[in-house]
C-alpha cells in the first residue's frame, strides 16, 4: 500500500497572498488548505486519536467548509485508520459535505408542516434568485448553498428557512428574496471593503 504524506500534496499553483491571482478568500482557503497546515493542527490537537474522527472532521469541514478528498486521505494516514473508515463515516453523517459549500449555507425545509405550508414555492424563488441550474446547490462565487431538510425540528414556523445556525419562520417567497437581498448586500459590502483597503 502506498503511502500518503503531506509533500505529495504540495499545490501546484503557488497562491501565497489573498488577490495576487484574482482569487476570492474563499479560493485561496481552498487553494492554501492543500497545503494541510490547518488540518494538522487540527489532528494534533486530538493528539491523532481515531476516536476523535467526527470531532475532527466536524472542526476540518468548519475550516475548508467540506471535506476535501485529498484531506481525508491525509487524515487516515495521520490517524493510521484506513482511508475507508474515513470515507465511511464522511457519507454516513448528513452534516458533512463532500462538495464545496457556500458561505450561506440555506436549509429550505419540505418537512410535511413546511411542505403544506407553501415551501416549494420559497424554494423555487429562491432557487431563481440565486441563478441555480438543475441540478446546483452552490453558487459559481461560492457565496450560497441552496439545499432541503426534512425537518428543521420547528414546525410551529412553518415554512422555515435555516442560514447557516439561525432560523426564519413562516417564509414566503418575497420574504425569501428579501432576505437573499440583504445576504447579497453584506458580500457585496464586504467585497467593496477588501477593493478599498487594498
Ligand atoms: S416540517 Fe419544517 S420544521 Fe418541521
Amino acid at each position: 500500500m502506498s503511502h500518503v504524506t503531506a509533500k505529495a500534496f504540495t499545490p501546484k499553483t503557488e497562491v501565497s497572498r489573498e488577490g495576487e491571482v484574482g482569487l476570492s478568500p474563499v479560493e485561496v482557503r481552498r487553494v492554501e488548505g492543500r497545503q494541510f497546515e490547518k488540518v494538522n493542527e487540527i489532528i494534533q490537537k486530538y493528539g491523532r486519536d481515531p476516536s476523535e474522527l467526527v470531532t475532527i472532521l466536524q472542526e476540518v469541514q468548519k475550516e475548508y467548509r467540506y471535506l476535501p478528498e485529498e484531506i481525508m486521505t491525509y487524515i487516515a494516514t495521520a490517524l493510521g485508520i484506513p482511508p475507508s473508515k474515513v470515507f465511511g463515516v464522511a457519507t454516513f453523517y448528513a452534516q458533512f459535505s463532500l462538495e464545496p459549500q457556500g458561505r450561506y449555507v440555506i436549509r429550505m425545509c419540505d418537512g410535511t408542516a413546511c411542505h403544506v405550508r407553501g415551501s416549494q414555492l420559497v424554494l423555487k424563488s429562491m432557487r431563481k434568485k440565486l441563478g441555480l441550474k438543475p441540478g446546483e446547490k452552490t453558487t459559481k462565487d461560492l457565496q450560497f448553498t441552496l439545499e432541503t431538510v426534512s425537518c428543521l425540528g420547528a414546525c410551529g414556523l412553518a415554512p422555515v428557512v435555516m442560514v447557516n445556525d439561525k432560523i426564519y419562520g413562516q417564509m414566503t417567497p418575497e420574504k425569501a428574496a428579501r432576505l437573499l437581498d440583504e445576504l447579497m448586500a453584506e458580500t457585496a459590502g464586504e467585497a467593496g471593503e477588501r477593493r478599498e483597503a487594498k
